[in-house]
C-alpha cells in the first residue's frame, strides 16, 4: 500500500472463483479483457484486492492455472487473512482482531455433531476458518441450530453459506467485508482512503462486501441464489448495487462504466490497436498494447500484416536493442525482421499474452522507464518475463505513440523449466 503517495483513485475489491476468473471460459477473454484495462487505466494510481475464499495452497494454484494479475493486497480464507504486495506478507494486525472470542477447537466439537456436515480438505482449514461441504436442502436448519450450540458455549462465529455447498465457520469480526471495512480504516489513518471502491462477487460469502459503507458494488450475471436473494432481502433499493448483465470480469467492467469509476474500454476490445490515436503520452498504454500486438501477430488476427510491422517498426528507435531472456541482444530492427517468420505460429491454439504491474516512471522530460512482468500462457502451461523498458517522446506526437529505445528480460524463478529456447519479447 506504500507505493501511493496519495488516495487510490479507484479500489477494486473482487472475489475470484466466478467473480474475477469464469471457470466456463476456456478462452479467459474476460479477465484478459479486465487485465489490459487495468494495467493500461488503472495500474500507477489505483489499488486491485482480491478478496477469496480460498486458502493460500488454492489461490496459489488458481494463479498458476489463469491469467491472473498480481494484486496489491490479497484477502484469502473469506476474509481471515490479509497479505500484502508480491510477498504476500500477512497483516499480523489483523491476527489479533479475531482472536476476539474464538476457540476453533470447540467450533470442531460442535461441528462433529452434525453428520450432514462433511469436512472440506486439510489445506482449506485455517487458524480461524474451519470448512465443510452440505447440501442445499440441509444447509438452514445446520446452520440455526449450530449457530445456537456455539453461543451456547460462548463462542462469537459466524456462519456463511457459499455456492450452493460451502459453509464457513468463522470468528465473528472476521469475513470479507470486516477485512474491507479493516483495510479502509487502515488507509484512512494513513490519508489515503480510496476515492472509490468497488465490490465485486459471485455468492453469499461476497454479501458483506456490498454493506460497508460508501462502496459500490456489482454481483456478477452468474450470481449464486443465495446472494441474490441476500440482495432481494437487504439491499434491493439500494441504488449502489447492480446485478451486472455480462459474466464474471466483462460483469465488473460494465459495472466501472455504470458507476462512472473510469475509463471503461478495454484495448482488447479495439479491433484495430493502429487507428488509437492518444492525446498524450501514455507509457503503461504502449505496453499493454505492444504485447496485445504480439499476441495477435502470432494467432495471425491481423488484418494487414505488412502495414502492422511498418507501424511496429516505425515506434521502434533504428538504434534501439532488445536483450531477450536468454541474455541475447538484438537490435529491435532485426527484432521486426524476424517477426515475419513467426505470424500466426500460434494459430488456432489457446495462446495468450499479457502484462502485469505495468509501472512507468518518468526519468526526464522525454524518457520513461517502465517495469512490468510479461506473461504468456499456451495451453497450461504459462510463463513470465521480468522487462524494462526505456520509451521516449522525442521528436514524436503523442498520437504517434512513444518510441521503443531499449527492451530488457529477465525470466521469471521457475518460469525457464521445460523451455524450448524461444522468447518473443
Ligand atoms: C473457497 C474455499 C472454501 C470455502 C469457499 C466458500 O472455495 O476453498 O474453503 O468454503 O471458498 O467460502
Ligand atoms: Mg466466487
Amino acid at each position: 500500500m506504500e507505493r501511493l503517495k496519495s488516495s487510490a483513485r479507484l479500489m477494486i475489491v473482487s472475489d475470484l472463483d466466478h467473480t474475477m476468473v469464469d471457470h466456463h471460459d476456456p478462452e479467459n477473454l474476460s479477465i484478459l479483457r479486465f487485465n489490459a484495462l487495468w494495467e493500461a487505466k488503472y495500474r500507477h494510481d489505483s489499488l486491485l484486492v482480491f478478496s477469496t475464499g480460498r486458502s493460500p495452497t488454492l489461490y496459489k494454484e488458481l494463479r498458476k492455472e489463469k491469467p491472473m494479475l498480481t494484486p496489491d493486497i490479497t484477502i484469502m480464507s473469506v476474509g481471515t487473512e490479509i497479505t500484502y504486495g508480491n510477498e504476500m506478507v500477512p497483516d499480523e494486525g489483523w491476527v489479533d482482531v479475531l482472536n476476539h472470542k474464538w476457540d476453533k477447537k470447540i467450533v470442531t466439537e460442535e461441528t462433529s455433531k452434525f453428520p450432514e456436515l462433511t469436512l472440506q480438505s486439510e489445506s482449506e482449514q485455517r487458524p480461524h476458518k474451519v470448512s465443510f461441504h452440505v447440501k442445499k436442502e440441509k444447509a438452514q436448519e445446520v446452520m440455526k441450530i449450530l449457530s445456537e450450540n456455539l453461543v451456547k458455549r460462548g463462542l462469537d462465529a459466524k456462519i456463511i453459506y457459499s455456492g450452493g455447498m460451502d459453509l464457513d465457520i468463522l470468528p465473528q469480526g472476521a469475513g470479507k467485508g470486516q477485512a474491507l471495512a479493516y483495510l479502509h480504516k487502515k488507509l484512512k489513518a494513513e490519508g489515503k482512503l480510496p476515492q472509490n471502491t468497488l465490490a465485486c462477487g459471485d455468492s453469499g460469502n461476497d454479501a458483506e462486501l456490498f454493506t460497508i459503507p460508501d462502496v459500490h458494488g456489482v454481483m456478477v450475471k452468474n450470481a449464486q441464489e443465495e446472494l441474490l436473494q441476500w440482495h432481494a432481502e437487504n439491499a434491493k433499493s439500494n441504488p449502489k448495487i447492480i446485478h451486472a448483465d455480462e459474466r464474471c470480469a466483462a460483469g465488473i467492467i460494465q459495472a466501472i462504466g455504470h458507476f462512472k469509476l473510469g475509463p471503461n474500454t478495454s484495448p482488447r476490445d479495439l479491433p484495430d490497436l493502429l487507428d488509437v490515436k492518444l492525446e498524450q503520452f501514455d507509457p503503461a498504454y504502449e505496453v499493454v498494447k505492444i504485447y496485445l500486438f504480439l499476441e495477435r501477430w502470432q494467432r495471425a488476427e491481423v488484418d494487414d500484416p505488412e502495414r502492422y510491422l511498418d507501424n511496429l517498426k516505425a515506434v521502434c528507435s533504428p538504434s534501439g536493442a532488445y536483450v531477450n531472456a536468454f541474455g541475447v541482444e538484438q537490435s529491435l530492427y532485426d527484432f521486426i525482421g524476424k517477426l515475419k517468420e513467426c505470424y500466426g505460429d500460434q494459430k488456432g491454439k489457446q495462446h495468450r499474452v499479457w502484462v502485469d504491474q505495468v509501472f512507468p516512471a518518468q526519468i526526464d522530460s522525454n524518457t520513461w522507464l517502465v517495469k512490468f512482468k510479461k506473461w504468456e500462457q499456451t495451453g497450461e502451461e504459462q510463463k513470465g518475463c521480468f522487462t524494462t523498458a526505456i520509451l521516449s517522446s522525442k521528436d514524436v506526437k503523442p498520437s504517434q505513440g512513444l518510441t521503443w529505445v531499449h527492451v530488457h528480460q529477465t525470466w521469471m524463478n521457475g518460469s525457464m523449466k521445460g523451455q524450448n529456447l524461444v522468447s518473443l519479447m
